[in-house]
């Protein structure tokens, strides 16, 4: 028999340690470690406390050649949504929707679970922070007001349990959030992690018995983690965040994890008085309102999963009248932007040390590819020169510490897009030798060199 031993979680990050602890040195919370008993914690319980067997069950082991079949899935019907989930809600799976309180996780669950109803599914919307007469308001002004959902406003995960095990299962059940939910399993207070982790686990069990699709709405804290949440992001089968900026009607989901699909791909949504709108253009969204003459602005032609995206890349070099300049960053990692400014002091000629840069992605989005580093650096020494770049060239190309530009991925696929929305030019890596230049929708001009950006740049400050 295992020794009991106590264990102690911090209730914000859910770091474990053996001993009580002021601070947790995870997460740098004070006074959030709490002693969890097995009793408590769902994790140890049942492990700890199952009474030995002498013999194990033999169970059958089976070969990879076997038969496999495609998960079941049920499409929301709402396009941008299933991108993401790779297809559809898989029978049985458990989904964890993370956002900033107030992005439109419930906007968007109401209205992925109104358009299920409407093909005839059982759909469940569980909410435990706000009243029914709330979600049918809500639900009103998205003009879904007839959509036969169920509803409830409920906390207890028992009896949410019990309710949706009646009758036929729903194919998909929202729990809107996991932070309330609670579990009398478990003796810790409501919202802290303990409960977090055992109302999720009874939920688990409840999709995989039944074949219910769950989704577990979480909220996150300011410093981007699913504060609680966190703790279940590996017992869950996929992780989606919805990402944008308050200040901006767009919103992005994104799936973080994924056991059923994809987790390149993206879904683009625009806020808007009757809820949030599909965008299945985003390219078009994220150039309007661009600013076509001044200094300082580069177009990259970006890759989200399989679909290619137009983004404006801003920058600002400014001389600086502090002693370190000021290096800020919105929508990029600002270590990309260290390594860009780096590059061009190295080998393309320019002095940056006095300056300081700003680079901003515009309209909110966020961009992860190395791809951006040649239209960020075009922004930058535009910036500095003061002069413009052409308004209808884009720009790719992953940059190396030699100062190189090295090929990036899908290059066809990007010039294919920035065709179709009336750009000429392409500013990009030499394709490699095999490449077919007749097929490209528009001859980019290869750069093989940062000296080449800089020069090209330098050149067209003189002509005007
Ligand atoms: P909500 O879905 O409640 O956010 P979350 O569940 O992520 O906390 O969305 C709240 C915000 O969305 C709120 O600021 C108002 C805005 N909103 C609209 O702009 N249009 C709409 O049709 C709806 C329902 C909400
Ligand atoms: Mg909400």
């Amino acid at each position: 028999m295992a020794k009991r031993q106590a264990s102690f979680a911090c209730q914000n990050c859910g770091a474990v340690y053996n001993r009580w602890k002021g601070k947790c040195e995870a997460c740098g919370g004070w006074n959030t470690i709490v002693e969890e008993t097995a009793s408590s914690n769902p994790m140890v319980g049942p492990v700890a406390t199952r009474p030995s067997r002498a013999k194990g069950r033999i169970f059958p082991l089976e070969g990879l050649s076997g038969e496999a079949k495609e998960a079941p899935r049920t499409p929301s019907g709402i396009a941008e949504l299933d991108r993401v989930t790779g297809g559809g809600f898989v029978h049985g799976s458990i989904i964890l929707l993370g956002g900033d309180p107030g992005i439109g996780k419930s906007t968007l669950l109401m209205q992925a679970s109104a358009a299920l109803a409407k093909r005839g599914e059982r759909v469940a919307y569980i909410s435990g922070e706000e009243a029914v007469a709330q979600v049918r308001l809500r639900a009103e002004r998205l003009g879904l007001g007839q959509a036969q959902v169920e509803l409830a406003s409920e906390t207890n995960v028992e009896d949410i349990v019990a309710t949706l095990s009646q009758g036929r299962p729903p194919a998909l059940a929202i729990i809107d959030s996991i932070q309330t939910m609670w579990t009398e399993t478990v003796e810790s207070a409501p919202g802290t992690v303990t409960q977090v982790r055992g109302s999720a686990q009874a939920l688990i069990r409840f999709a995989k018995t039944t074949g219910t699709a769950v989704i577990l709405v979480g909220h996150v804290t300011k410093d981007g983690q699913i504060a609680g949440p966190r703790v279940v992001e590996h017992m869950v089968d996929a992780v989606v965040s919805f990402e944008g900026d308050t200040g901006h009607h767009f919103r992005i989901l994104r799936a973080v994890k994924n056991r059923f699909g994809p987790t390149d791909e993206i879904g683009v949504f625009e806020m808007s008085d009757q809820g949030l709108r599909e965008v299945p253009n985003p390219s078009e969204l994220f150039l309007a309102g661009r600013d076509l003459a001044t200094p300082g602005t580069a177009v990259f032609a970006g890759m989200e999963g399989t679909r290619p995206l137009l983004v404006e890349i801003q920058a600002l070099v400014a001389p600086s009248s502090l002693g370190t300049p000021r290096r800020a960053v919105v929508g990029w990692d600002p270590a990309r932007l260290s390594m860009v400014l780096a590059v061009l002091e190295a080998h393309g000629g320019l002095r940056l040390g006095m300056h300081d840069v700003y680079l901003n992605v515009a309209g909110g989005l966020r961009i992860t590819e190395p791809a951006a580093d040649l239209a960020a650096a075009a922004a930058l020494v535009s910036s500095l020169s003061g002069s413009p770049l052409p308004p209808d060239t884009v720009y790719f190309g992953e940059l190396g510490l030699s100062g190189a530009i090295r090929p990036v991925a899908q290059a066809e696929a990007r010039l294919k897009e920035a065709a179709k929305l009336g750009f000429a030019n392409a500013v990009s890596p030499a394709a490699r030798a095999d490449k077919k230049k007749e097929r490209l929708p528009l001859a980019p001009s290869s750069i093989g060199h940062i000296t080449d950006l800089v020069a090209g740049i330098a050149v067209r400050r003189k002509a005007s």
